[in-house]
C-alpha cells in the first residue's frame, strides 16, 4: 500500500494489522478520483481509520489537518508509523477510542470537518451505519463531503439521497455532500390501482415541500390489485416524468422498512374526507410504533378531488364510462384499455 499522490506520493505504508480491513488501493484511488480537486486546505476526519491510509492520502493532497479515530491499539501504532513515514505527523491527531464517543464529544464541541471518511468494519450492522450518517450531518462544514464505505449494500440512510454510490467488488462507496445529508426524503405510498389526478396532485404538492419524494407502489393486503405493481409504477413514472425530484419504486414489504432503506424521514398521505381519517390514523399510529422517528404528514386533497378514488376509476372504466379528468391525460388511453378489459383486443 502506497500513498497515491501529493507531497507524500509513493510513501510505502506500514502493513495492516490482522483483523483490520484495509481500503484497497483500487478503491482508494477511485474515491480520490471522484473527490477531484477538493484538497485545498480544510480538515479531514478519518473514522475507523485502520492504517490511516485515507486520511494520510488527504493530507498528502493538501488537506491541512486530520483527526484519526481507531480503537484497535495495533492499528493506532500503524497510523502513527504511517504519519511519520509520510512526513505529516505534525498535522495529525490520533485518537484511540470508540467512534461513538468521539462523535459525541465533537458534536458537543461544535467541531466541523471538510471531509469525513467512515469505513466501518463489515460487522457493523447497516442500521448503525444509518445512525452514523445522521450524526455526521452536524459535523460537516459547508461544501464538505462524507465518504462512506460499507461491505454489504449501500449504507442505510444514504439510499434515496442523490449521492453517488459505486461498487468495487464487495465494497460499496457512497459520497455525499452536505445538502444530500440534510435533504428530507418523503415517501408517498399507495396502491395506485391506477394513479388518479388526485394522487398526482398530492405527489406534486409534496415535491414542492420536500427535497425528494419517493412514490412507493405497495400492497394493501385488504385489496386485490388489478395490475401488477411494476405496471402501476410504470404508469406513475409516465405522469411524474416532469417532476425532477420524484422517483417511483415498487415496495415489497413493510412501509417502515422501505422508509428506512430509502433514508426517508416523512410519509405523505392525502386526506380527502373524514371517512379517510380513521384508517389513516390507525396506519400512522402503527407505523409510528414500529419507527418512531418517521413522521406521517397529511396533505388535504383539493376540493375537486374529494370524490375521486382508484376504485371509482376502475368501476367507471370497466363499465365503459369516461375517466377523462379522473386520471392524468398522459395515461388516459392506457387506463381505459386496461381497466375496461379491451387491451390487446
Ligand atoms: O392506496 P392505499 O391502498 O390506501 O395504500 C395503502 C398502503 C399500500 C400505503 C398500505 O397498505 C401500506 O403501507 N402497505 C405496506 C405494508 C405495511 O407497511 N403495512 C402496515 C401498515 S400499518
Amino acid at each position: 500500500m502506497r500513498v497515491i499522490a501529493g507531497t507524500a506520493r509513493g510513501t510505502r505504508l506500514a502493513p495492516v494489522p490482522t483483523g483490520v480491513r484495509p481500503t484497497s488501493d483500487r478503491v482508494r484511488e477511485s474515491v480520490f478520483n471522484s473527490l477531484g480537486q477538493f484538497f485545498d486546505g480544510g480538515d479531514v476526519l478519518d473514522l475507523y481509520a485502520g492504517t490511516g491510509a485515507l486520511g494520510i492520502e488527504a493530507l498528502s493532497r493538501g488537506c491541512e489537518r486530520a483527526v484519526f479515530v481507531e480503537k484497535d491499539g495495533r492499528a493506532v501504532a500503524a497510523i502513527r508509523e504511517n504519519l511519520r513515514r509520510a512526513g505529516v505527523a505534525d498535522r495529525a491527531e490520533v485518537l484511540r477510542s470508540d467512534v461513538e464517543r468521539v462523535l459525541d464529544r465533537m458534536l458537543t464541541d461544535g467541531r466541523v470537518f471538510n471531509l469525513i471518511f467512515a469505513d466501518p468494519p463489515y460487522r457493523i450492522a447497516a442500521t448503525e451505519v444509518g445512525g452514523l450518517v445522521s450524526r455526521l450531518r452536524a459535523l460537516l462544514a459547508p461544501g464538505g463531503r462524507v465518504v462512506i464505505e460499507s461491505g454489504e449494500a449501500p449504507a442505510e440512510g444514504t439510499t434515496g439521497k442523490k449521492g453517488v454510490t459505486r461498487r468495487y467488488g464487495g465494497t460499496f462507496v457512497t459520497i455525499l455532500d452536505r445538502f444530500e445529508l440534510t435533504m428530507i426524503v418523503a415517501i408517498c405510498p399507495g396502491s395506485f390501482d391506477p394513479v388518479t389526478t388526485g394522487h398526482l396532485d398530492i405527489i406534486r404538492r409534496a415535491s414542492g415541500i420536500f427535497d425528494h419524494v419517493v412514490v412507493a407502489v405497495g400492497s394493501n393486503l385488504r385489496k386485490k390489485p388489478r395490475l401488477q405493481a411494476a405496471e402501476r409504477a410504470r404508469l406513475i413514472e409516465k405522469v411524474t416524468g416532469g417532476l425532477d425530484n420524484v422517483s417511483v419504486e415498487v415496495m415489497d414489504g413493510l412501509l417502515v422498512d422501505f422508509a428506512r432503506e430509502q433514508g426517508a424521514r416523512v410519509i405523505v398521505k392525502g386526506l380527502r374526507a373524514v371517512s379517510d381519517f380513521e384508517s389513516e390514523f390507525e396506519q400512522a399510529q402503527l407505523n409510528r410504533k414500529m419507527y418512531p422517528e418517521l413522521e406521517t404528514v397529511f396533505i388535504m386533497a383539493a376540493a375537486e378531488h374529494s370524490f375521486l378514488s382508484s376504485s371509482v376509476v376502475r368501476e367507471i372504466a370497466s363499465l365503459g364510462g369516461d375517466v377523462r379528468g379522473l386520471v392524468p391525460d398522459g395515461i388516459l388511453e392506457t387506463v381505459r384499455e386496461i381497466y375496461s378489459g379491451t387491451r390487446g383486443r
